[in-house]
């Protein structure tokens, strides 16, 4: 797996537009940092890595490409990813790993895949994913600074904070939610309850 993280680096710093580049490098960096923050060590460590670094290997990509590139791979859009296409970026992106960069780890792709909306099921390794990409600090929003500080409460509390600060910026602005993110949310309150 290190060969392909350092291919990985590679391909991201020639083929994705400069800003995107800085915040894939901000979002692995900050996924690292939580990662060993909740004591990920090892393989774990590799796969978020890599997952981190791919996440958004075809987020600049027009919606229409998307679009056309989910239907070449058989993927099916929901009616939320049909209205809001930019959406699909996660799941084309996770299908592309295989495909264009020869990474065919399970987790890896299950990282990319939810980066975006979450959804029910997610290993670790995505969940941390899925935090980072809204943590890095790049990322300028009301609530984010408390968001940060709130990393201490374990990785599920700090996903549900994540989770309700983008519920809260989506209904703000009158947005689609796709259930994906509220079914995350109800396996998190679940996953609460229970330990
Ligand atoms: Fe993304
Ligand atoms: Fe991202």
């Amino acid at each position: 797996m290190k060969a392909d993280i350092q291919r990985a680096t590679e391909l991201v710093a020639s083929q994705l537009p400069a800003e995107l580049y800085l915040h894939t490098v901000r979002t692995r960096d900050t996924a690292l940092e939580l990662a060993k923050r909740y004591g990920c060590e090892g393989r774990e460590l590799q796969r978020i890595e890599l997952a981190s670094l791919l996440h958004d290997n075809c987020k600049h990509w027009q919606a229409q490409r998307l679009l056309d590139e989910a239907k070449a791979l058989g993927y099916e859009p929901t009616e939320i990813e049909q209205r809001v296409p930019a959406l699909l970026h996660a799941r084309v992106g996770a299908h592309r790993l295989r495909r264009d960069f020869s990474v065919t780890d399970g987790i890896v792709y299950s990282a990319v895949y939810y980066h975006t909306v979450g959804g029910r099921g997610m290993c670790r390794e995505a969940r941390i994913v899925f935090c980072a990409d809204k943590l890095e600090p790049g990322r300028e929003y009301e609530g984010v600074e408390e968001l940060r500080a709130r990393a201490t409460d374990g990785l599920n509390e700090l996903c549900l904070v994540v989770i309700a600060l983008g519920l809260n910026y989506l209904t703000g602005k009158g947005a689609l939610i796709d259930t994906a993110t509220l079914d995350f949310y109800n396996e998190l309150i679940l996953e609460r309850s229970v330990g």
